[in-house]
């Protein structure tokens, strides 16, 4: 089967296609050939070497982003042909999903929703984990106003729907016009390209996904959880009452079936910039590292 590898780290040109043996699936896990995935950041930055010591050993088999069909589903209680997505943690575990036939613990595996179709669905996994999990640690509640750094962004796009879902009040920052209108149709009230247009002192919440640290927009006693990694920790703001973390996603097949609800109540969409073929990875790559997105990089295989 195909899988897309690196051996060395580089640009684009160093994924290489390559033939490798089908995984098998042990106890609890659950085989399935992929139809779609996704590029997100995490993918670029560990070809690109810039994650350093959490790299697993190369060859490395790089992808987080997972939609296709059940070929064995174990004793998961999912059966061969249904549906369903997933998400890799790929730096822990060194199982990358771009390849043919992926082996996945089961519960990192959830149906797909049944209103996308799977090249959407492969797009929802990583950023929509992400964002679900950030805000369950934030414990944004119906009422409260919470300011998303980077709402127009996967997760951050991820994040002002959900929460929206949730009955909370969403102001958004964003980095150019061209996605002013993306936050204000999914429900932000205050968007802005300015880290200064937002009252100061003044949200429960601030889900930061760049790095922004727009610390000064929480409220004493309020919560800041960034998920910018590489940016380092939050400032510190304890003296103010406010906690503060970077969170890790982690596999999480429970809340997938949650998204999945979510994007076939029509609450949650997910966005597709472009799709390229397996065969054309590298203009995929060359593409999500040009910017200016409006929606992910979809690769079908
Ligand atoms: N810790 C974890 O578990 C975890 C999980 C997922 C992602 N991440 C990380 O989180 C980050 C976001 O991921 P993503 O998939 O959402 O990436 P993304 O789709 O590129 O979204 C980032 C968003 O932030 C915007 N942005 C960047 N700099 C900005 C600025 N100075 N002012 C306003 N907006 C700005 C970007 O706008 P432009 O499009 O104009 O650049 C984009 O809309 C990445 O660094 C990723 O590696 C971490």
């Amino acid at each position: 089967m195909r899988a897309i590898r690196i051996d060395r780290f580089g640009p684009p040109a160093v994924l290489d296609t390559v033939d490798v043996p089908e995984p098998a699936p042990g106890p609890g896990e659950v085989l399935i050939r992929t139809v779609a995935t996704s590029i997100n950041p995490v993918d670029d930055k560990t070809r690109e070497g810039a994650i350093g010591e959490g790299t697993p050993p190369l060859p490395l088999t790089l992808g987080w982003d997972l939609a296709g069909i059940v070929v064995d589903g174990g004793n998961s209680g999912l059966r061969a042909g249904e549906r369903v997505i997933a998400m890799s943690h790929q730096l822990s575990s060194g199982r990358g999903t771009w390849a043919d036939l992926v082996v996945l613990p089961a519960h990192a595996v959830a149906a797909a929703p049944g209103s996308i179709s799977l090249v959407e669905a492969a797009t929802l996994p990583l950023p929509g984990l992400t964002a679900w999990q950030t805000l369950d640690w934030l414990a944004v509640k119906e009422g409260e106003r919470l300011l998303i750094a980077g709402a127009a962004g996967a997760v951050g796009g991820c994040a002002l729907q959900i929460a929206r879902a949730r009955g909370v009040k969403v102001d958004a920052l964003v980095s150019r016009d061209a996605q002013v209108a993306f936050a204000r149709e999914h429900g932000a009230d205050v968007v802005a390209t300015d880290r200064h247009a937002f009252q100061e002192r003044s949200y429960d919440a601030v889900f930061d996904t760049f790095g922004a640290f727009v610390t000064e927009a929480v409220a004493d006693g309020g919560r800041y959880a960034s998920i910018a990694t590489q940016a380092g920790p939050v400032p510190g703001l304890s003296s103010r009452g406010v906690r503060t973390t970077v969170h890790q996603v982690r596999e999480d097949g429970a809340g997938l079936n949650e998204l999945t609800k979510l994007v076939d109540s029509g609450a949650l969409q997910v966005r597709v910039h472009a799709t390229f073929g397996l065969q054309e990875i590298h203009a995929a790559h060359a593409r999500f590292l040009q910017g200016g997105l409006a929606g992910k990089i979809a690769v079908v295989f």
